[in-house]
């Protein structure tokens, strides 16, 4: 049996590969957009923005650290660098929230498969009205449940033939045409006439749309996109050589994470805005559109394009694979814990953890409420709370001797002090400060 543990990933192309792979996902092309609509456009993006800068980045390093120092699982990394402590609870709740997330993510997932099976059958095409059509899916949680479990399937698969080359090869070939694509769609969208008033919705702040919980909704996007707070790049970061430097493979990921969601919202608003027929009730539908405007503008988009069928194909297939390296990383984070703290075998927990998973899927697909608790705790709740307690752990459990050896690979690489101090600043005071003042104030408000 292959021993997970000692495996690092072989290029450091593959290291942002891969961790890219797990960052970019449904989380950026699905659920940025309609929290933006519900955000109420730039004002949302800006927010966004400075949480992926304050406390994004800071604590995707750290979890780096954590991971490529401790070597092991996230619940075991705690164990490792903190023994006897009560700190591998933060590892613990990271498993659930990654139990939790996979509960109603692979019901999304589900979703693009069928879509991407409708545009080779050339069903697709044939769709007038893309509302209805999205809702008649919502409506057959038979359905939606059968592509769950093919999705968890699928997976499932990857984990257990331990597939970490795999992983790495397929994340190197499909993000860069995944991103290609997304350029030609944006470029597609604001071409369309109406786009304009789009990319205003984007990119020019309107306080009449702005919600008191617009802190707290873009902190939990910002977790959720980047993949952090729940340990799963403290499971990455295990499988990090020692060559590998941290701060440039955060900041390159945070960069294509959030290139990518913006890419999506240039691509799905103005075309919203374009192929409605009445754009003065559009801020109000795109808001209750919510988690439906990629399955509902995007192919309605792609229709209007010469070759629609193949472009739809393609996008379709991307955004699926796109899903998959998220979920393979999810999926990975909780077998990986069951496989080396309990020593079950490697494909019984991954037997465990799908059939898990697929229970909450087939629940969340029967109940929209059910999937929305899901969505919500996790983005909202647990991954903000995981990321507070794994930036108080970093800037003041561990010694500072280790994470200065982790962030300059032994003194092989040249940071200036200030870099470092300003690194555990961040970690000590704003991060936690500004997580706890997010929660407050949106809890509060
Ligand atoms: N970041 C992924 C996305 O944006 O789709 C979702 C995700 C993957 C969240 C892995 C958390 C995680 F640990």
């Amino acid at each position: 049996m292959e021993n997970i543990k000692r495996v690092t990933f072989t290029s450091k192309i593959g290291v942002v590969a891969a961790a890219a792979g797990s960052a970019v996902g449904l989380g950026n092309i699905w659920r940025f957009p309609s929290q933006t609509a519900d955000g109420g456009g730039a004002i949302f993006i800006f927010v966004y923005i400075a949480c992926i800068l304050f406390f994004g980045i800071p604590v995707m390093m750290s979890e780096f650290i954590i991971g490529r120092s401790a070597r092991a699982n996230t619940a075991g990394a705690f164990h490792i660098l903190a023994p006897g402590t009560q700190w591998k609870w933060i590892g613990r709740l990271g498993v659930l929230t990654g139990f939790i997330i996979m509960g109603f993510y692979m019901v999304v997932a589900g979703w693009t498969l069928i879509y991407f099976l409708q545009s080779i059958t050339g069903n697709l095409h044939t769709v007038n009205d893309f509302s209805i059509h999205f809702t008649n899916i919502l409506n057959d949680p038979l359905k939606q449940s059968v592509w769950m479990i093919v999705f968890s399937f699928l997976t499932s698969f990857f984990i257990l033939s331990g597939v970490r080359k795999g992983i790495e090869k397929s994340a190197k070939i499909f993000m860069p045409i995944l991103f290609l694509l997304l350029i030609i769609l944006a470029i597609r969208s604001i071409t369309l006439e109406g786009a304009i008033q789009g990319l205003n919705f984007l990119f020019k702040p309107n306080m009449e749309h702005v919600k008191q919980t617009v802190f707290l909704d873009a902190m939990g996007q910002a977790f959720f996109s980047l993949s952090i707070g729940m340990g799963c790049l403290i499971t990455y970061g295990s499988y990090f050589n020692k060559s590998i430097n941290l701060t440039k493979t955060a900041v390159q990921v945070s960069i294509l994470d959030t290139l990518v969601a913006v890419l999506s919202g240039v691509i799905i608003f103005p075309a919203a805005f374009a192929l409605t027929s009445s754009p003065d009730t559009i801020v109000g539908e795109l808001v209750t559109g919510g988690p439906g405007l990629l399955f509902i503008t995007i192919p309605e988009l792609l229709n209007q394009m010469p070759a629609s069928m193949a472009w739809s194909a393609l996008f379709f297939c991307l955004l699926a694979l796109a899903a998959l390296t998220s979920t393979i990383s999810l999926m990975e984070v909780v077998t990986v814990y069951l496989f080396e703290e309990y020593k079950i075998s490697r494909r019984k927990s991954t037997i465990f953890v799908t059939l898990g998973v697929i229970i909450l899927g087939i629940i969340s697909s029967y109940s929209s409420v059910f999937f929305n608790i899901l969505d919500m705790a996790s983005a909202k709740y647990m991954l903000p709370i995981g990321g507070l307690f794994i930036s108080i752990f970093v800037g003041w459990y561990l010694k500072q001797q280790l994470v200065t050896a982790q962030i300059t690979n032994e003194g092989k690489l040249r940071f200036g002090v200030g870099f470092i101090k300003f690194y555990i600043f961040l970690l000590r005071f704003i991060a936690p400060i500004a997580i706890l003042s997010i929660f407050v104030y949106g809890l509060t408000g």
